[in-house]
C-alpha cells in the first residue's frame, strides 16, 4: 500500500534532496511546493506587482486565475521542473531576487488557497512525497509519514550560498544569511499556516548529519510505515 509523506522545515535543511531521494527510491510522485510559492513570486515579478518595498497584494489576488502551474520531468536529471502559463521557469525561480519576494508573497491566504487546492489534488491517489511548510499541518494532516527539518541558520546560509556561487551568481554569505532569517521570521510568525512542526512529525536536525545518513533514517521509517499500512 501507498502512503502519503509530509516534509517540512526551514529554508535550505536540504527537504527537496531527500524528499526526491525518497520518491525515486518508492517511486511516488515528487512535489516540491517552494517551487509552486516560487513560480507566482516570479509571475507578481514580472506583472510589476513587487519590488523592493512595494507590493500590491489585491492585483495579484485578482490576477490568480491568470496563474496556471504545472510540472514537467527534465529527461535528463529525471527531476519535475516547474513551469509558470507552460513555461519553464525552473532556473528562473532560484535567484536570490525570488528569494527575497517569496516569504511576503506566500502570507496571501488567497495564493496559499490556490496551491493548496492543487497540491491536495495532486496526491488524492497517495503514493507522493510533497516538501513544504505545511504540508504537515494544513496539504495533509493525515499523511502517514511526516519529518519536519531543521538546521542552524548559518548552515543554511552556507549551504545555499555555495549552491548560488556554483550557479555563477555574484552574491554574499552576508546578503544569504540574511535573506535566510528574514525568511524564517516571515514564514513561522504569518498568520495563514505558518512554519510549525505538526504534533506528530518526526524532527530531524541535519546541522552535522551527512545527508546520506538522513536518507537512511528517512527511508527506513517510511518502510515501517508502508508494513503498517
Ligand atoms: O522551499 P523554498 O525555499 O523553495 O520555499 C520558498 C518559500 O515559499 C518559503 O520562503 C516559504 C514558502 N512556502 C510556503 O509558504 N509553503 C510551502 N508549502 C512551501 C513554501
Amino acid at each position: 500500500m501507498k502512503i502519503t509523506i509530509a516534509i517540512d522545515g526551514y529554508s535550505s535543511t536540504g527537504k527537496s534532496t531527500v524528499a526526491k531521494q525518497l520518491a525515486d527510491w518508492l517511486e511516488y510522485i515528487y512535489v516540491d511546493t517552494g517551487a509552486m510559492y516560487r513560480a507566482v513570486t516570479l509571475f507578481a515579478m514580472r506583472k510589476g506587482l513587487i519590488s523592493d518595498g512595494f507590493f500590491d497584494k489585491e492585483q495579484l489576488i485578482k490576477k490568480l486565475d491568470a496563474i496556471t502551474i504545472t510540472f514537467v520531468k527534465n529527461p535528463s536529471t529525471g527531476k519535475a521542473e516547474v513551469c509558470l502559463n507552460g513555461e519553464n521557469v525552473e532556473s528562473l525561480i532560484r535567484t536570490l531576487e525570488v528569494s527575497s519576494f517569496v516569504s511576503p508573497v506566500a502570507t496571501v491566504s488567497e495564493v496559499r488557497a490556490k496551491l493548496v487546492e492543487q497540491q491536495q489534488r495532486m496526491g488524492e491517489e497517495k503514493g507522493i512525497v510533497m516538501d513544504g511548510r505545511d504540508i504537515g499541518t494544513v496539504v495533509f494532516p493525515n499523511a502517514e509519514l511526516k519529518i519536519f527539518m531543521t538546521a542552524s541558520a548559518e548552515e543554511r546560509a552556507k549551504r545555499r550560498y555555495n549552491e548560488l556561487l556554483e550557479r555563477g551568481d555574484s552574491i554574499t554569505y552576508a546578503s544569504v544569511l540574511s535573506n535566510v532569517i528574514e525568511r524564517d521570521t516571515i514564514d513561522t510568525t504569518r498568520k495563514d499556516s505558518p512554519l510549525v512542526k505538526a504534533a506528530d512529525a518526526i524532527e530531524i536536525d541535519n546541522t552535522e548529519t551527512n545527508i546520506e545518513d538522513q536518507f537512511h533514517t528517512i527511508l527506513q521509517l517510511a518502510k515501517d510505515r508502508i508494513a503498517k499500512r
